[in-house]
């Protein structure tokens, strides 16, 4: 008389097919799966920096420039046009600014109101912004205009990220 307890043939080839099955499944699955959600693991391949020209091209004076960045978030690849404005420091560092307005996202000119020359001027709520981003205070943005990682490298320069403008805002 013992405890044996027995299986029948049909239970037992009832849970042998099904893990069969479960193996050849999660077999196929797992790759299907990984497929799916490889974006994800990707990461963003951010922190590309585009050359936008010469050093030499730049002087004193902001200068607008234009250049193309590849995106690609999970599936969809596109380009996206962003703009800088860029010029040369004293010390011969390069400035190159965002012209995103740090209001509401407008976009910002280099003198071009005749009621405040020689600034970056924000139409949408009048901001302005002096010659190296710094927001003049008083007027709607309450911090200065991001500017670009820069790069130079094989006589050509880069530009990369923005990132926040450190400089503080300055009385108009
Ligand atoms: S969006 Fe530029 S001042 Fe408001």
């Amino acid at each position: 008389m013992g405890d044996k307890r027995e299986i029948s043939r049909r239970t037992f080839l009832n849970y042998a097919l099904m893990g069969t099955g479960g193996f050849l499944a999660a077999g196929m699955i797992t790759p299907m799966l990984r497929f799916a959600v490889d974006p994800l693991l990707q990461g963003h391949a951010g922190g590309d920096m585009v050359a936008v020209g010469s050093p030499d091209d730049f002087g004193p004076d902001p200068k607008r420039v234009e250049f193309k960045v590849h995106t690609k978030d999970g599936w969809y690849e596109s380009e996206t046009t962003l703009s800088a404005w860029i010029r040369k420091l004293e010390d011969g560092t390069i400035l190159a600014l965002s012209p995103i307005c740090k209001h509401l996202g407008c976009t910002v000119d280099w003198n071009t109101s005749p009621d405040f020359p020689n600034e970056y001027f924000c139409p949408c709520h009048m901001g302005r912004y002096a010659i190296n981003g710094e927001h003049i205070l008083g007027t709607p943005p309450t911090a200065s205009l991001d500017e670009y990682e820069t790069e130079i490298k094989d006589g050509k320069l880069y530009l990369g990220a923005v990132k926040a403008n450190p400089r503080a805002g300055v009385s108009g």
